[in-house]
Formats: structure tokens, C-alpha cells, sequence
């Protein structure tokens, strides 16, 4: 089975940007921390990023078309805004479990609300990279 790890704005920079915040491991260190731990699981990992909203969208319509076990999504700031995340999450039958490195509960209040949240199956946030191992593993278990 297949386990796709959708990443949005700004986590490109991930390990530079705001490290207080977000830590210092890449995403290339997270692909691998995924990997190791998928080996165990018997699960694949399908990992991308990318800037554009639409692109999200795609993806998450093609993990459904492509049969995928689940849907780990760090939407970015897309989480606060997105409408159309929401409508694509709902739209597919794919379980997305949405993932932060932060708890955007404990930051500004324009982080509190998700359109993510919404519509996931759960969230998990707060752990920094580790929020992504712990996701795959609620995700290997559904
Ligand atoms: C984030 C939290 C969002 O509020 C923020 O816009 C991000 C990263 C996180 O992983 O903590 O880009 O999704």
C-alpha cells in the first residue's frame, strides 16, 4: 500500500526557515525518517511538495484514482484558507490526515481555524518532524 505525503507553501525551505519554530530537519530528512519507518510497516511512501494550490488538489484527487491507503497532508498556510482544500478532501474517499510541524492552536489566532481540520479523519501537530512518523503510524493502523 501507498502512503501519500502532500506538503505545501513554504515547506520547500523547511530546516531554514524560522528553525525556532519548525526545527532544522528537511524535508528530505523527513522523506527519509518516512522511509525507515515505512520499510517496517510494509508501506510505501509517495512524498511531494509543491508552492501551488491547485497542484495539492491534484494530488489528492490522484491518491484516490491511484487507489492510495491514505493521504498525510501539511497543508501549509493553505490549512487557514482553503475552501477548495476542503471541498478536495471531502470529494474523495482516501482518508487525509492533516499534519503540522507547529500547533497552530498555540500560535495566532489566524492559525486557529482549518479548513483542513475539517474535513481529515484526525490531525496530528505539534511534535515537529516527529508529527509526520506518528501520522504514518495512525495511518498504517486504518
Ligand atoms: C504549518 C503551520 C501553518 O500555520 C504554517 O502556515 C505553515 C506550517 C506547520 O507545519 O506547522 O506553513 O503547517
Amino acid at each position: 500500500d501507498t502512503i501519500y505525503v502532500l506538503n505545501g507553501p513554504n515547506l520547500n525551505l523547511l530546516g531554514l526557515r524560522e528553525p525556532e519554530i519548525y526545527g532544522s530537519a528537511t524535508l528530505d530528512d523527513i522523506a527519509g525518517d518516512l522511509e525507515d519507518r515505512a520499510r517496517d510497516l510494509d508501506l510505501e511512501i509517495d512524498l511531494r511538495q509543491s508552492n501551488h494550490e491547485g497542484h495539492l488538489i491534484d494530488w489528492l484527487h490522484e491518491a484516490q484514482a491511484r487507489g492510495a491507503k491514505a493521504v498525510l497532508l501539511n497543508a501549509g498556510a493553505f490549512t487557514h484558507t482553503s475552501l477548495a482544500l476542503y471541498d478536495a478532501i471531502r470529494a474523495i474517499k482516501t482518508p487525509v490526515i492533516e499534519v503540522h510541524l507547529s500547533n497552530p492552536h498555540a500560535r495566532e489566532e489566524y492559525r486557529h481555524h482549518s479548513y483542513v481540520g475539517m474535513a481529515a479523519k484526525g490531525t496530528i501537530a505539534g511534535f515537529g518532524a516527529l508529527s509526520y512518523t506518528l501520522a504514518l503510524e495512525a495511518a498504517a493502523r486504518l
